[in-house]
């Protein structure tokens, strides 16, 4: 049998280090600590392992005493583990909670769904008409050459017929020698087409008629309530053996009945002047019914393609000919719509541009 005092110096002495696992535990303030502090009491040579190798050299009885009492510390320890392990997790939780907390009050912030520009939307409507017309969509630099500008559109240097575009020149002291502008119309495209068609149909025994509509962005040193200095056009070509100006007449007043969904629309082709058609004309429309009923509204130039822009496109005037179209789809947005001042279109306020959709 174990002796008092050996007893009593046992317990105390296993007391003292209960507590100060205890202590250790509660220092510790992450889990990796706690993991430490530990393997300091449980461990391979923690103190509660050294006191169970220290076991072996007693007898019988004094090994059952003691080894009861070790037990009881070593549970006592594991027990404050346990403890100090879930108040971690949990104020860890808690931490996590408060910086992850979501006020269900606040409004979302929304992805506002966006809408096309109304200009856009005329722009995809007059591709699918022509479309359905047979006519190829087609895309060229707004930055021109003055060859493709004026010149190749009998438009030569120095011709009063310049002057009725305020075109913005661009100043490029270019090695290439070539004067550039900000194209004033898409007209360069019937011939930059004509030259790709062309190129493409070369050596074949026949040659497909040019069918395209070119829209894009133009520019002219202009700026009101109808006229902005960057605007759009479309241009249309329509060029074979056999076309004539009625196919002209056809195509227009089917696309303009087409795109204003009005049946009864009227068109009117008023002689007029353009250096790269002969003859020329403006196309006006009549709505008949609406707002605007019996008002005459301009919305193309037009013409026979002159034949010496048929020569510039590498082809014989004498064989091919057709014609040619230039309208403003800004226009035509602002006809369609209803929108009475131009400058609506680029100011980019999304109160008005949300209107369309
Ligand atoms: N390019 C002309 C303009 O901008 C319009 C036009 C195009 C006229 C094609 C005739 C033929 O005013």
């Amino acid at each position: 049998m174990s002796t008092g005092p050996f007893q009593f110096m046992q317990t105390n002495e296993l007391d003292s280090i209960v507590d100060s696992a205890r202590d250790a535990f509660a220092k510790a303030q992450a889990p990796a600590e706690l993991e430490n502090a530990k393997a300091q009491f449980l461990g391979k040579s923690g103190r509660v392992t050294e006191l169970m190798k220290g076991m072996a050299a007693l007898g019988v009885d004094d090994k059952k005493v003691r080894g009861a009492a070790i037990n009881l510390a070593k549970q006592a320890i594991e027990a404050a583990l346990v403890q100090r392990r879930q108040a971690l997790a949990d104020r860890e939780l808690d931490v996590q909670l408060k910086v992850e907390a979501l006020d269900v009050s606040l409004p979302g912030r929304r992805r506002a769904a966006g809408s096309l520009h109304p200009v856009s939307l005329t722009m995809e409507r007059i591709e699918q008409i022509f479309a359905s017309m047979g006519f190829d969509v087609a895309d060229g630099p707004e930055i021109e050459t003055d060859w493709h500008s004026f010149t190749s559109l009998n438009n030569p240097p120095n011709h009063p017929a310049r002057s009725m575009q305020d075109t913005f020149y661009v100043d490029i002291d270019g090695d290439d020698g070539i004067a550039y502008n900000l194209r004033p119309h898409t007209s360069p495209m019937q011939v930059r087409y004509a030259h790709q068609h062309v190129k493409k149909y070369a050596g074949q025994p026949v040659m497909p008629e040019i069918r395209v509509i070119a829209p894009g962005r133009t520019y002219r040193v202009d700026s009101d309530a109808t006229h902005s200095p960057m605007f759009h056009q479309c241009e249309g070509l329509w060029l074979g053996e056999n076309v004539s100006f009625k196919d002209l007449k056809v195509v227009f007043t089917d696309f303009c009945r087409t795109f204003f969904e009005s049946g009864d629309l009227a068109l009117r082709f008023r002689p007029s002047f353009f250096p790269f058609t002969e003859p020329s004309a403006e196309i006006d429309i009549q709505f008949q019914t609406g707002p605007l009923a019996g008002r005459w509204l301009e919305v193309a130039g037009s013409g026979q393609v002159h034949p010496t822009v048929v020569s510039n496109m590498g082809l014989d005037p004498e064989r091919y000919l057709g014609f040619a179209f230039g309208m403003g789809p800004d226009r035509l947005t602002m006809l369609r719509y209803g929108v009475s001042d131009l400058r609506l279109f680029f100011d980019g306020d999304i109160r008005f541009l949300g209107q369309f959709r």
